[in-house]
């Protein structure tokens, strides 16, 4: 992985991925032990994260912890931490990664559907962050937080309404909480990545093989982002690790855009002129100059 920091940067920093056995989560757990961290991976499928670590320690050569637990359950996570810390030797940084999202009108949601995502996402951060937080609060020590939302989690979004509901509750959180735990040392950022291929967010979010060849292409994720393509995970690892690391040290309750100017090509009211050929300037410029 391209990393930009020094590789033994978080050398004795224990920090927990949740969501780390599969797609940005598990990019993340890579990165942050070749810059030579305790890595812990937290989520529900034992298999899934038993082989994510066998391949992380193929990998890299360091030993990679793992809980298997469901994020709704405050109870589990709290036992599940002080696992983390007895087993590693402590805990110093927290990526909230864990998600649930899908595709829908909103009309067509159980009221099952949207809890599960609002739980997932909203509530799941929340008990993450009580418990790490509290720990932190008893040891006097300082930590950090980077909590993974979505550029829409600003500008809300149809058909991902639960997401969009829960993630902006998670920057409210990360806002809030920048503020009124700075005094116990504890940081709180947060990281709005555009897309990046993942199989968990693609196969959810972006199921081209259910739709008509002509609605598929509008599908196309890098079509709607300046740069013209999608994100990269090793783009994301790196930020994630400068938030988490003492180079960040006087950034508090930010939340980083990472989308390669996509939620501004979406806003911008003129933004469509980028679509005019510029042989077709000198007409225009000779209409809108008869408007003097
Ligand atoms: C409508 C749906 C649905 C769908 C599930 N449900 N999928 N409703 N359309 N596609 C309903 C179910 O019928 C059920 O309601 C309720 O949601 C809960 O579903 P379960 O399958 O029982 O829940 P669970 O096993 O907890 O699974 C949670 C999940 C699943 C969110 C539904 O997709 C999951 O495990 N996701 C985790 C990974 C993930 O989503 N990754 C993508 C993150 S990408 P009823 O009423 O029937 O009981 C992201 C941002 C990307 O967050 C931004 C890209 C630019
Ligand atoms: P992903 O691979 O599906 O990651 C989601 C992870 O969360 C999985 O490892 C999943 O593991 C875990 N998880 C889900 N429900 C959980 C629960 N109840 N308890 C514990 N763990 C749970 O998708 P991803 O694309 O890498 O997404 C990672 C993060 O990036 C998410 O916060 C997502 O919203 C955000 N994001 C992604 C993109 C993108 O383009 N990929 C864009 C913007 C934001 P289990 O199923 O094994 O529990």
């Amino acid at each position: 992985m391209n990393l930009m920091l020094p590789k033994d940067i978080f050398k004795n920093k224990t920090i927990l991925i949740t969501g780390g056995g599969s797609g940005l989560g598990l990019s993340m757990a890579e990165g942050l032990l070749e810059l030579g961290a305790t890595v812990a991976i937290l989520s529900r499928n034992e298999e899934k994260l038993k082989k994510a670590a066998q391949s992380l320690e193929e990998k890299t050569g360091s030993k990679v912890y793992w809980v298997a637990a469901d994020v709704r359950d405050a109870e589990k996570i709290d036992a599940s931490i002080a696992q983390i810390v007895q087993e590693t030797g402590g805990l110093h940084g927290v990526v909230n990664n864990a998600a649930g999202n899908f595709i829908s009108p909103t009309e067509r949601l159980s009221a099952n559907a949207f809890s599960s995502i609002i739980d997932i996402v909203l509530k799941g951060t929340i008990h993450t962050t009580m418990s790490a937080g509290k720990y932190w609060m008893s040891q006097k020590q300082p930590g950090v937080f980077v909590n993974i939302v979505t550029t829409y989690a600003s500008t809300g979004s149809a058909f991902v309404v639960p997401s969009a509901t829960a993630k902006a509750g998670v920057v409210a959180l990360t806002r809030s909480l920048a503020v009124e735990w700075a005094k116990y040392g504890i940081r709180t950022n947060a990281i709005a990545p555009g897309p990046f291929p993942t199989e968990g967010a693609w196969s959810r979010l972006f199921p081209k093989d259910a739709l008509p060849a002509e609605l598929a292409s509008k599908m196309d994720p890098a079509k709607k982002i300046p740069l013209g393509r999608v994100g990269q995970h090793h783009e994301l690892v790196n930020l994630v690790s400068y938030l988490l690391s003492d180079f960040s040290g006087f950034m508090n309750g930010e939340v980083v855009t990472f989308d390669g100017g996509e939620w501004l090509q979406g806003a911008g009211e003129f933004n469509w002129l980028q679509a005019v050929p510029n042989q077709l300037w000198d007409a225009i410029e000779a209409a809108t100059r008869k408007g003097k």
